[in-house]
């Protein structure tokens, strides 16, 4: 069962302190999940208007009715990269801020039949949406024994990737890895569970869905597009879970500023404090980066 009030939100403070300039702006959630930075802008900028995006189908319909009486707030499904598209089909063109938050929610982190959860066990699916043809499933089963390592290592910096991806190879000669259970199973036997730590499987299971869902490569394809729907003074906040997520973003915003596009308005990463992390503590590896485009714009 999906529980989707399980998602808090992360850094809504000060992500709304550093998105939210205009008070009548028009602002989009990319990655609106469980609704609740969707939530605390609606609530707290009455005036403005908020598109909320996702995804995944089941997220969308928990928007919709969530929202369903909010006239501050529109739900759309899609790729955060379209979304130029996207806002095209409402009519906008421009808009003041745009936010993502990368990653997965808790809701689906928790959902068995989704196969993103190590300890309810479930298909080896992965996937954001249905329509993506690529599953965890077929990367379990069909990728190359260095193939497989290689994404466990860079997309999990999994230190035993070889070690797991050999394991893998093996077992799968005998019948193919069909659930959830069976790979977190098979990664116990092959690199053995220290009580008190994570499961060994985390990294596993991090990697796997993230070059299921080519979140790389889709994040990397979508900043520039997400640029270029803002106006002047817009800004773009990110909050990434991955070092690779974050150095993608980093980068981007660097270039932009040395290309004189805008300035960046977090010059440090913004963390989650202490005390947020002990109230919610998937929120530990959070980090924020806004980019404000044009250099003292602020057209309205
Ligand atoms: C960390 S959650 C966001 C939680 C949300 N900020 C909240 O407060 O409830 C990430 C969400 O991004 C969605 N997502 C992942 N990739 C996406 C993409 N390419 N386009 C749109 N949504 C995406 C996921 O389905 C998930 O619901």
């Amino acid at each position: 069962m999906t529980d989707y009030l399980a998602h808090k939100p992360v850094m809504v403070n000060e992500v709304a302190e550093l998105l939210v300039y205009e008070a009548r702006g028009i602002y989009v959630d990319g990655t609106a999940g469980s609704g609740g930075h969707l939530s605390f802008f609606a609530g707290n900028y009455p005036e403005a208007m908020f598109v909320g995006v996702d995804i995944d189908p089941e997220a969308v319909q928990f928007l919709l009715n969530k929202f369903a009486g909010a006239t501050n707030v529109r739900i759309l499904r899609g790729n955060y990269a379209d979304l130029p598209e996207l806002l095209q089909g409402m009519g906008i063109a421009k808009v003041h801020g745009v936010l993502l938050d990368l990653g997965i929610s808790t809701h689906q982190a928790l959902s068995a039949e989704r196969g993103f959860s190590i300890k309810n066990p479930g298909p080896l699916d992965m996937r954001f949406s249905a329509d993506q043809k690529v599953t965890a499933y077929q990367l379990v089963n069909k990728l190359s024994e260095d193939q497989l390592a290689e994404i466990l290592y860079k997309y999990g910096e999994e230190p035993k990737a070889r070690k797991i991806s050999k394991a893998v190879v093996e077992a799968r000669k005998m019948k193919p890895l069909e659930t959830t259970d069976e790979l977190a199973n098979l990664v116990v036997r092959t690199v053995g569970y220290s009580r008190g730590r994570i499961h060994p499987a985390t990294r596993v299971f991090q990697a796997l869905r993230i070059a299921t869902n080519q979140e790389l490569e889709n994040l990397e394809e979508a900043l520039p597009r997400l640029l270029g729907v803002l106006r002047e003074g817009g800004r773009l906040a990110v909050i990434s879970y991955h070092s690779l997520e974050d150095r993608i973003v980093k980068q981007f915003f660097k270039t932009w500023e040395e290309e004189g596009q805008g300035v960046r308005l977090t010059k440090k990463v913004i963390k989650p404090s202490l005390e947020e992390i002990n109230d919610n503590p998937s929120s530990r590896s959070a980090k924020l980066r806004v980019f404000m485009k044009g250099v003292g714009g602020s057209e309205k």
